[in-house]
């Protein structure tokens, strides 16, 4: 259609391939799949030539943590949530073209074409540097296996390659205190050998292509990222990784090692678009590679959420850029995160709403959700869902005025003129003005959803329905009908006009719905093209049967899914263990007995022929004493000096295995056994009270 800014003849849209190590949430869909889908299924009803790509990520670290976590193997893992990822997606009507999954060898082999590209073109630099090595496991330890105190914040649990409270991208070496989460130990250096991605070097061209080419063109808060890393200079970055889960490194020097997750996992995208065309008798590489003339380019887009952004725009295309004969993204619309009744999403805590348990237990009720996130969408900033909120949108939304009013026309059309659509008689003024704004609202969603503001379209789509909805209310054909049939034909006639409308633009926000509707309106014709249109639905034209859209959501529903998350909060805490009981009440006088302060420990050994016992000598601040305390099997004697504890000095001094110990250090201890200590958030004078 002319007016609509689809400048492309062909598109290749991906959405980010979800790591195979848990079930979808609607943090997912919301970040990249609702958006993405609504996009791809406006491309297909304008007739563009359109690829849409997924598939699960099925390599790195997050992966083999959650094998381990499991007492399984990644293998098992990837199979089991592949399977169900796929499957709900599918039930969801997210309309990939194809779902891949990157264990596959067509994959691993065309990730190796890229590796060896780059490398005889001798893009790599190599180096051997120390890297952190777990002795008792016999394995280098990826960025994730490592935890340690933050230099930044001092946080303790913070990653080798990010500290999560403060957001400072860390490597492994960084950490203060580095433990290995295989063994709980500290790990030691070895040297190491991989190849690097110069990011250093790709640094002038990338502020090119990206700050100065892409400044009109990415959402701002995606090209803020951008600008941010690429003015704090970039640096090479390993793509290989001493692992032994993912694609083997095409090299017979690097034995044993694999390909960075952030390689091969975008590659993903291609490798499925080449499966899928062997699938359907199509050429890939239309989709993906630069055309001769290139104007004939295909228009490549991705979905994806904000943890994202320096992949897609800065290393994918780096080596696309390297490889050279493939296009590069035009877009990478980025959404932010959206959290859940106050509180950020969490799969460890279970603290989310997970598709396939949504699609159990709200029945054919996708529509509902997908308009419900689509109303939400984190386009320019964090967002949230509650489930009051999406009870209200659906009873006073989808129910009270979508639903309402193609129902009444329907059930009119059927009462009053056996389901038949009468000619429009004379227009009066509100009828031209209704046949102006069906004109009108096509052009306004399509510019919406072609600049990536889909929240915005939706919100025109709904005005179209509003106006349906009070046109039928102002005119009142259940009383003209007593007095004037031959008006009741015409405005039956002009809301059925609305109603096809309705149909047409619903496809890629509400495409079960819009199925509905077609149906019930015997509608074959819903290209885009056919929206605007004030006679869709031509006189004579029989209709389908009358169907509902929507039900209201009661509130049974809501507080059930209210409770099952509070519980699942707490459940998630340690899923197999239970939490001890609580004890019975004390007196607020029996409490105030404890003279509990923060020491500091200043040095610690472990006592002789036991296995849990350290000796440790503690600054209480009054004093300087002996503490004996069982906690040798979390923590080395070395790291934990200077740490900042809380102990309870006035505990009557006690001998053990020979040693007089004077008071108790407080521990929190997690149901599975495992200890932390209990110290301020930041460091407090030694001595400091606490009540
Ligand atoms: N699995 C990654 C994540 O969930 C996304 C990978 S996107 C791809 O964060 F481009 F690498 F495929
Ligand atoms: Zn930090």
């Amino acid at each position: 259609m002319s007016n609509i800014d689809l400048p492309f003849k062909r598109y290749t849209i991906t959405s980010a391939l979800p790591y195979a190590n848990g079930p979808l949430h609607i943090g997912h869909l919301a970040g990249a799949y609702v958006p993405a889908d609504i996009y791809v299924r406006f491309l297909r009803l304008n007739n563009r030539d359109v690829v849409y790509v997924g598939g699960s990520d099925e390599h790195g670290a997050a992966i083999t943590i959650k094998a381990k976590k499991d007492g399984t193997t990644p293998q098992a893992i990837i199979d089991r949530y592949h399977a169900q990822i796929k499957e709900s997606f599918a039930q969801f009507g997210i309309s990939f073209d194809i779902y891949h999954r990157t264990s596959e060898r067509i994959h691993h082999e065309l990730s190796q074409e890229f590796f060896l590209n780059l490398y005889e073109k001798g893009e790599f630099v190599e180096q051997v540097t120390e890297q952190y090595y777990d002795e008792e496991y016999h394995q280098f330890l990826a960025d994730r296996y490592i935890t340690g105190i933050c230099p930044n914040c001092k946080n303790e649990g913070a990653y080798g390659d990010q500290c999560e409270k403060c957001g400072t991208s860390l490597n492994p070496t960084d950490l203060i205190n580095p433990v290995s989460t295989l063994s709980r130990k500290p790990p030691v250096l070895r040297e190491t050998k991989h190849w690097y991605l110069p990011l250093d070097k790709y640094q002038p061209w990338l502020e090119k292509w990206l700050l100065e080419g892409k400044k009109d063109v990415l959402k701002p808060n995606v090209y803020g990222q951008c600008r941010s890393w690429l003015k704090s200079g970039l640096q090479p970055r390993s793509m290989t990784r001493d692992l032994d889960w993912g694609v083997d490194v095409p090299l017979e020097e690097a034995k044993g090692k694999k390909l960075y997750v952030w390689l091969d996992a975008p590659i993903g995208y291609i490798s499925a678009t080449k499966q899928w065309a062997l699938d359907t008798g199509n050429d890939w590489e239309k989709y993906w590679k630069k055309q001769a003339d290139p104007a004939d380019d295909s228009c490549l887009i991705h979905f994806i959420g904000k943890d994202n952004i320096v992949f897609h725009c800065i290393t994918f295309p780096s080596i696309l850029h390297a490889h050279g004969e493939y296009i590069l993204p035009e877009n990478v619309p980025a959404n932010e995160f959206l959290n859940l009744e106050g509180d950020k999403l969490s799969t460890s805590r279970n603290h989310a709403v997970w598709l396939h348990e949504y699609l159990e237990e709200f029945p054919g009720k996708q529509d509902e959700l997908r308009y419900v996130l689509t109303s939400i969408l984190p386009e320019t900033s964090d967002s949230e869902f509650t489930w009051r909120d999406f009870q209200a949108r659906v009873n006073n939304e989808l129910v009270a005025i979508f639903g309402n009013f193609i129902n009444r026309v329907l059930v009119l059309s059927h009462k009053y003129f056996e389901g038949k659509v009468m000619p429009a008689g004379g227009l009066t003024d509100t009828d031209r003005f209704i046949f102006s704004e069906l004109e009108r609202y096509p052009k306004h969603i399509a510019a919406s959803i072609t600049h990536f503001r889909f929240r915005e379209a939706l919100a025109q789509f709904m005005n179209v329905a509003r106006l349906g909805n009070k046109y039928l209310a102002d005119a009142e054909p259940w009383k003209v009908i007593k007095t004037d049939e031959e008006r009741v034909k015409t405005v039956l006639n002009v809301g059925l006009q609305i109603a096809a409308n309705l149909a047409v633009l619903a496809q890629p926000f509400l495409p079960f719905t819009a199925r509905k509707m077609t149906e019930m309106l015997r509608l074959d014709k819903c290209d885009w093209e056919q929206a605007g249109n004030s006679t869709l639905l031509p006189a004579g034209h029989q209709l389908g049967e009358a169907q509902l859209l929507f039900e209201k959501i009661t509130d049974d529903q809501i507080t059930a899914q209210l409770a099952k998350l509070s519980t699942a909060v707490i459940d998630s805490k340690e899923p197999t263990v239970e939490l001890v009981d609580a004890k019975d009440p004390i007196e607020f006088e029996d409490f105030v007995k404890m003279d509990i302060r923060t020491g500091e420990i200043l040095a610690a050994e472990k006592v002789a022929k036991t296995k849990k016992l350290l000796k440790l000598s503690i600054d209480t601040g009054i004093d300087q004493r002996t503490v004996v305390s069982g906690i040798a099997e979390f923590f080395a004697p070395e790291e934990i000096i200077g740490k900042q504890v809380a102990i309870l000095v006035n505990l009557e001094p006690r001998k053990i295995k020979g040693i007089v110990s004077q008071g108790m250090i407080l521990m929190a201890e997690a149901p599975d056994g495992r200890l932390e200590f209990v110290s301020p958030q930041s460091a407090m004078r030694t001595g400091s009270v606490i009540r």
